[in-house]
């Protein structure tokens, strides 16, 4: 059996990395030469739920079903419509009901109502012709989903195992800020860091802590949907077992409630401190994260010399904000300040579109550039710089 995920595009290795942590095999980046996939084999299907309700950087999970080629124009529908028609949907019993859910990049003389409503018919005439019954449609709580992406020319057909929200809405958020990351980014900048608890990490401008969260849930191992089990579409699945007690047990085998770590959430705005704060004790890592209201321009009077080893943020892209002053002077003294309170050695993982002034200042601070990569934040380019503090 075939696993394919969705994953941040431009941080799909990241994702291979754990899924080798998780599974311990190895994974096909960009399968199809599709960005933001990856693909991977594992024994069943309980391999492929536990990979699920782990994971803390794929943003879609799904049993791969087929690959497919179509056309742009209309007569794309037709060639989808054969193609489903004639995969095996054996796997649908008479007593599910089922709906087709689409994602679709690219610019095609169909919209995505279209991909939906002949995918359903095929899936539906097919299974009419074959198993002599009318496979039943549920939009609005289907029990199985079937995901029929279209990437261009490309058609990446699964089934859905997470269901209408991605992974990366974790369930831990209650507090919102307007230009929030994506967890299962900020995850991956983590892992990309190489950051490691005995390290003190901070994010200087926290928003609502998605950063400094996903480090310390990433310390204390809890699963990426610990807090939306019941929101996770493979529940629906009738195998006989109770899927919360299920998830409860390899919480109780792999969560550590009790590890330590010094991570640091500072931000200039006391109501988004608070927020983070919030998320925080809901994430379970409150005890782990420092909650600090500090100016970007003040780091150096509130944290002491060298004190901090890590310092992983996403700060303003400038694309939303029209101050190109403000914008010059955050990144001046981000490195500025990054310079008196990282210990030598120390690094900057940063991710913004800012490559100009990023660099700009990293040079005049004397920072090395260890790392870069472009990676999308949802449809934004950007970039991941790490920098390291030479002595
Ligand atoms: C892109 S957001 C970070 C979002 C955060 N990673 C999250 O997930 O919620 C960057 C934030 O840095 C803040 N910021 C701007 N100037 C600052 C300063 N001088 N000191 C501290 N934070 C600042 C901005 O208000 C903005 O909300």
């Amino acid at each position: 059996m075939k696993v394919m995920i969705t994953t941040n595009r431009g941080l799909e290795d990241v994702a291979s990395k754990e899924i080798k942590d998780i599974l311990g095999v190895g994974a096909k980046e960009r399968p199809f030469g599709i960005l933001g996939r990856v693909m991977f084999d594992v024994g069943d299907i309980m391999d492929a739920t536990y990979f699920t309700y782990l994971t803390r950087t794929a943003n879609r999970v799904t049993v791969f079903l087929e690959h497919i080629k179509i056309s742009r124009d209309r007569k794309g529908l037709e060639e989808l419509y054969k193609s489903l028609y004639n995969l095996d949907w054996e796997f649908l019993k008479e007593y599910h009901t089922f709906a087709v859910r689409t994602d679709r990049f690219g610019v095609h003389e169909y919209n995505s109502m279209d991909i939906m409503r002949v995918a359903g018919q095929a899936i539906i005439d097919s299974i009419k012709d074959k198993k002599k019954y009318r496979q039943r449609v549920s939009l609005e709580d289907p029990d199985i989903i079937i995901r029929v992406d279209v990437i261009g020319n490309e058609v990446l057909v699964g089934i859905d195992l997470v269901g209408e929200k991605a992974l990366h809405r974790r369930g831990y958020k209650i507090y919102h800020h307007p230009a929030a990351l994506k967890t299962t980014l900020a995850q991956q900048l983590v892992i990309l860091s190489e950051w490691s608890k005995e390290k003190i990490l901070l994010d200087p401008m926290c928003g609502s802590g998605t950063i400094p969260i996903e480090a310390g849930i990433r310390v204390k191992d809890i699963p990426g949907s610990f807090w939306r089990k019941k929101d996770l579409q493979f529940t629906k699945m009738d195998l006989g077992i109770d899927w919360i007690e299920w998830m409860r047990k390899i919480d109780d085998d792999i969560v550590k409630l009790d590890e330590k770590a010094k991570i640091i959430a500072a931000y200039r705005i006391f109501r988004h401190i608070k927020g983070s704060e919030i998320n925080a004790q809901k994430a379970l890592v409150k005890d782990i994260i420092q909650f600090r209201r500090i100016d970007l321009e003040w780091l150096d009077l509130k944290i002491g010399e060298k004190e901090v080893d890590y310092i992983i943020t996403n700060p303003p892209y400038g694309i939303r904000l029209s101050y190109r002053e403000e914008l010059k002077k955050i990144y001046k003294y981000l490195f500025y300040q990054a310079d008196y309170i990282l210990d030598n050695n120390g690094k900057i993982v940063l991710i913004t579109p800012q490559k100009k002034l990023t660099l700009e200042n990293a040079n005049k601070y004397k920072f090395e550039l260890i790392h870069k990569r472009k990676v999308w934040n949802g449809n934004l380019e950007a970039y991941v710089f790490i920098f390291q503090k030479c002595d």
